[in-house]
C-alpha cells in the first residue's frame, strides 16, 4: 500500500527523511487514552461527511461508503475487535486508517475541510456534554437521598456547631438540607458550563478556517450543538470549557469532602451520631473491634486529586500562544479522571446516604450537654427589655454557674435564675428546651421543623422541574 498511512509509521510525509524514534512515538501517541473518544469521533465524522455531501464536496456514493464503513468500525470497537495501533498516534488516525482499509478512496476524502485540531476539540465537547448530563442525573439522585433522610429527621434534634464546639440546637433535617443547597448550586454550575461546552469547533480546520464552502450550522444541528464557535483560532486552541468543568467538579468534590468529614466525625464512637451500612466500611486486619468509614475518607482524599486536575489544566493552558499546540493533548487524562472520579463518588454517595442509621438519643444528648440554648435565654431577656449585650453577659454568668456545678441550664433553680437576673421568670424554662429553641427559628431558611418541611417541599419541586428539562435528562 502506498497511502499516507503506511508511510506514516516510517515518516509523516515526504517532508521527513527519517522515521520517528520509537520512544518519541510512544511519547507523542495518545491513542491509549483518547480511544475513549471513539464514538464521539465517529459521530463527528458522520456529521462532517453529511455536510460535505450536502455542499457538493462529496458524492452520494462516497457518503454512503463512509457511513457504512464507520458503522462497521463502530461495531468492531463495541465488540472489542478493533485493533488500535500506536503507530497511528491517536483515535482520529486509527479510525481514518481503518475506514480507508474498508472503503478505499472515499475514506481518504473524509478529511477534506477538516483538521485533527478541530476534530479533537469537537470530540471532547461531545463527550463532555454527555458526561455533564450523567453527572447532573447523579447529582439529582444524591439530592433525593439527602432529602429523603432529611424528611425522616426534619424534627430530630442535634447540636449545631461552630468551631466544632456545640453552638445552638438544629434539626438534623436542616443540617442535611444544607448539603442539598450545595449540590443544587453544583448542578446549576454544571448546567451553565454545559452551554459553553455545547458549541461546535468543526470548520475551524487547523486554525484559520478552510477555503471550502462548508456549512457549519448544518454540522452543529446534526450534532445537537447549541452554537458554532465564532473564531477559528479560539475554537481549536482554548480548553477553557474543560477547565470550567473541572472547577465545577472540584466544587462538587469539595462539598462531598465536607460531608465526608462530618460522616467520619459523626461515626467516631466518641460522637456516635450515626452508623454507616457495613457495605461502605472496612475492618482492620489487626484490630478486630474496628469498623472504619473508608468510603468517606477516600472521597475526602480523592477531592485532592480532582482539584489537582483543575490546577493541571489551568497550568497547561496558561503559557500557550494561539492557536493549537500539542500541549493540549494533555487535557484528556485529567479531564477523564475528573469525570470518572466524580461519577463514581456520586454513585456511591447516593447509596451511602440512604444507608445512614441515625442515633437520635446521642444527637439529642449532645445538644442538651453543650449549653446550646444559652442564646435562647439571652433572647428571652431581650424580650423582657434587657439590651442584648447585657443579656449576653447575664447568661454567661448562668452558664458558669451551671458548668461549675455540673448541671445543664434548665437545672438551675428559679432562685438561682433570679440571682442571675430578676427578669428571669418561670416561663424562661420554656425557651431553654431544645424543641422550644429550634421551633422558635421559624423564618425562611431557619431550622424550625416546619421550615425544614418547607425547604424539603421546595427542593423536591425543583428536582421535578429539572428532570423535565431535556438537557438534564
Ligand atoms: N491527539 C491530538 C490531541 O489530542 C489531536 C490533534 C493533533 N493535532 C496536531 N496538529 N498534532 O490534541
Amino acid at each position: 500500500m502506498t497511502d499516507q498511512f503506511s508511510k506514516k509509521s516510517e515518516a509523516w510525509s515526504a517532508r521527513f527523511t527519517e522515521p520517528v524514534a520509537d520512544l518519541v512515538k510512544r511519547y507523542t501517541a495518545s491513542v491509549d487514552f483518547d480511544k475513549r473518544l471513539a464514538m464521539q469521533d465517529i459521530a463527528g465524522s458522520l456529521a462532517h461527511a453529511d455536510m460535505l455531501q450536502a455542499v457538493g464536496l462529496l458524492t452520494q456514493t462516497d457518503l454512503e461508503a463512509i457511513q457504512r464503513g464507520l458503522s462497521s468500525i463502530r461495531a468492531e470497537i463495541e465488540a472489542g475487535r478493533f485493533v488500535w495501533s500506536l503507530d497511528l498516534e491517536d483515535v482520529h488516525l486509527n479510525i481514518e486508517k481503518r475506514l480507508t482499509e474498508l472503503i478505499g478512496d472515499a475514506g481518504k476524502r473524509l478529511h477534506t475541510a477538516r483538521s485533527r485540531n478541530d476534530q479533537v476539540a469537537t470530540d471532547i465537547r461531545l463527550w463532555l456534554r454527555d458526561t455533564i448530563d450523567d453527572i447532573r442525573t447523579l447529582l439529582a439522585a444524591l439530592q433525593t437521598a439527602l432529602i429523603d433522610l432529611a424528611e425522616q429527621h426534619h424534627a430530630t434534634i442535634m447540636p449545631g456547631f461552630t468551631h466544632l464546639q456545640v453552638a445552638q440546637p438544629v434539626t438534623f433535617g436542616h443540617h442535611l438540607m444544607a448539603y442539598v443547597e450545595m449540590f443544587a448550586r453544583d448542578d446549576e454550575r454544571m448546567h451553565d458550563c454545559r452551554r459553553r461546552v455545547n458549541r461546535l469547533p468543526l470548520g475551524a480546520a487547523a486554525l484559520a478556517g478552510t477555503s471550502y464552502p462548508i456549512d457549519r450550522e448544518r454540522v452543529a444541528r446534526t450534532l445537537g450543538f447549541e452554537g458554532v464557535c465564532a473564531n477559528s483560532l479560539d475554537a481549536v486552541s482554548d480548553r477553557d470549557f474543560a477547565i470550567e468543568f473541572c472547577a465545577a467538579a472540584s466544587l462538587v468534590m469539595t462539598h462531598i469532602s465536607r460531608l465526608s468529614e462530618e460522616l467520619v466525625i459523626w461515626m467516631s464512637p466518641r460522637v456516635g451520631f450515626i452508623d454507616l451500612a457495613d457495605r461502605f466500611c472496612t475492618g482492620s486486619s489487626i484490630m478486630p473491634q474496628k469498623k472504619n468509614p473508608d468510603v468517606p475518607e477516600l472521597a475526602r482524599g480523592k477531592t485532592g486529586r480532582v482539584t489537582g486536575h483543575l490546577v493541571a489544566l489551568l497550568t497547561l493552558m496558561k503559557g500557550q500562544p494561539l492557536a493549537y499546540n500539542k500541549d493540549n493533548q494533555e487535557d484528556k487524562e485529567p479531564l477523564f479522571d475528573t469525570a470518572d472520579t466524580l461519577i463514581n463518588t456520586l454513585r456511591i454517595f447516593a447509596d451511602l446516604v440512604g444507608g445512614i442509621r441515625v442515633n437520635e438519643q446521642r444527637m439529642r444528648q449532645a445538644a442538651a450537654e453543650g449549653f446550646s440554648t444559652a442564646t435562647d435565654l439571652a433572647d428571652y431577656l431581650v424580650r423582657k427589655g434587657l439590651p442584648f449585650r447585657d443579656a449576653h453577659e447575664a447568661v454567661a454568668r448562668a452558664v458558669r454557674l451551671a458548668a461549675d456545678s455540673g448541671r445543664t441550664l434548665d437545672a438551675l433553680t428559679p432562685a438561682e435564675m433570679q440571682s442571675i437576673s430578676p427578669l428571669i421568670g418561670a416561663d424562661a424554662y420554656d425557651s431553654l428546651t431544645l424543641e422550644g429553641s429550634v421551633g422558635s427559628r421559624d423564618h425562611f431558611g431557619g431550622t424550625a421543623p416546619a421550615r425544614v418541611r418547607g425547604a424539603i417541599e421546595a427542593a423536591r419541586q425543583r428536582l421535578t422541574t429539572l428532570s423535565a428539562q431535556p438537557s438534564a435528562r
